[in-house]
């Protein structure tokens, strides 16, 4: 038997992302569980409904108007299993991702402590697979829990068959129009193992280190230089860092000394930041949308503008990167509901 589940009409999803842009959702639903997922599923298969997934909103580009159904899965139980020195991090989708690693790093936790104050629900980390201060998230993932659209079955993957890379998972590639994760399981210790590679965090953590005193500065870090959505809407780098051969970064690096470039599995990673910020952008404004003051890889919205405008303005700004550069930098927020 299947659980039963309001399904709202007409919702605004203004306030459920984090650029504020404006959008209407043609259905909405806030399953609390697998079961009432998987009754608004069978709705939505009945209705042919095509289903958008919506986790905290922080990385997202929502249409104006998403035909549809939008779920956004409300479970947001978390339990620790602890098994000696470390432990297995239970936490439903719709947990509250900086929540739960300011809760994991004051119950003296190892893990997840570099990833705090990233906004966003549990169930959207392991998607682009989130990353800060020399820690992505796959590397703490045992695995996921996910519901399947096309049949309602319950899967599980392991930390491999996620696929993981730089901002990037099989949920936004093979399982992109399929996964409705449920659950992540983290692992977590109690053996010290404080990752202090970015000299900016090792400052600010006196030995011995704690993973609250690691939290609390990668949280300081981020007050500093990433805007706060709540006061000024922005859904964190809008950009991804590009990867470049050795010969192209030897060649900038010839021109720009300072570059910044850090080795990658297949080339030579470099701030995307930087780049925008040499052209000469950072803190401009252009209509509703703007370039953050202290992170060129942020784009805020003062209010009133739309998807269009801001598409509009992200191209502006890869052009003139690729212009001076000759390098194309690539959208990191995913874009819900467009029929494009
Ligand atoms: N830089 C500039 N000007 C700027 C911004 C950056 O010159 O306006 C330079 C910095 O001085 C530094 C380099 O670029 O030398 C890298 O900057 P930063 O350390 O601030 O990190 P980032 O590469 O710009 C990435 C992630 C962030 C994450 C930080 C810290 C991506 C796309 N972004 O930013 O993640 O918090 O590293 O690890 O990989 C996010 O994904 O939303 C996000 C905020």
């Amino acid at each position: 038997m299947t659980a039963s589940i309001h399904i709202a009409r007409e919702v605004d999803l203004s306030a459920l992302n984090t650029l504020g842009l404006p959008a209407i959702a043609e259905h909405y639903a806030e399953p609390a569980s697998i079961s009432e997922l998987q009754a608004v599923l069978d709705e939505a298969r009945s209705q042919q409904w095509p289903v958008v997934v919506l986790g905290g909103g922080s990385n997202v580009i929502p249409a104006p108007y998403i035909e549809g159904v939008v779920i956004r899965y409300s479970g947001a139980d978390t339990r620790l299993e602890v098994e000696g020195d470390s432990a297995l991090l239970h936490a439903a989708a719709g947990a509250d991702w900086p929540t739960l690693v300011e809760a994991t790093a004051e119950a003296g936790w190892w893990g997840i402590e570099n990833l705090a104050l990233i906004p966003g629900s549990a169930g959207a980390a392991p998607v682009q697979n989130i990353g800060a201060y020399g820690v992505e998230v796959g590397e703490l993932i045992e695995r996921v829990v996910y519901v399947d659209q096309a049949d309602n079955s319950v899967n599980v993957l392991s930390a491999s068959e996620c696929g993981f890379g730089y901002r990037d998972s099989v949920f936004k590639n093979a399982l992109s129009e399929r996964a409705i994760i449920v659950e992540i399981v983290l692992r977590v210790s109690r053996h010290a193992s404080a990752r202090l590679n970015y000299a900016d965090l090792a400052q600010r953590v006196a030995v011995p280190a704690t993973p609250a005193a690691v939290a609390a500065a990668v949280s300081d870090i981020r007050r500093d230089k990433l805007p706060d959505p709540r006061q000024l809407a922005n859904a964190g780098s809008f950009f991804k860092n590009p990867t470049v051969s050795e010969a192209k970064a030897s060649a900038l690096a010839a021109d720009h000394p300072d570059m910044p470039r850090y080795p990658a599995a297949d080339g030579v990673k470099l701030a995307a930041g930087w780049l925008i910020d040499r052209c000469g952008l950072k803190g401009v404004k252009r209509g509703h949308f703007g370039i953050h003051e202290r992170q060129a890889l942020v784009i805020v919205h003062f209010g009133d503008g739309s998807a269009q405008e801001l598409s509009d303005f992200a191209n502006s700004i890869a052009a003139q990167v690729a212009d001076r550069f000759g390098i194309q930098l690539e959208q990191e927020p995913r874009r819900l509901g467009f029929s494009d």
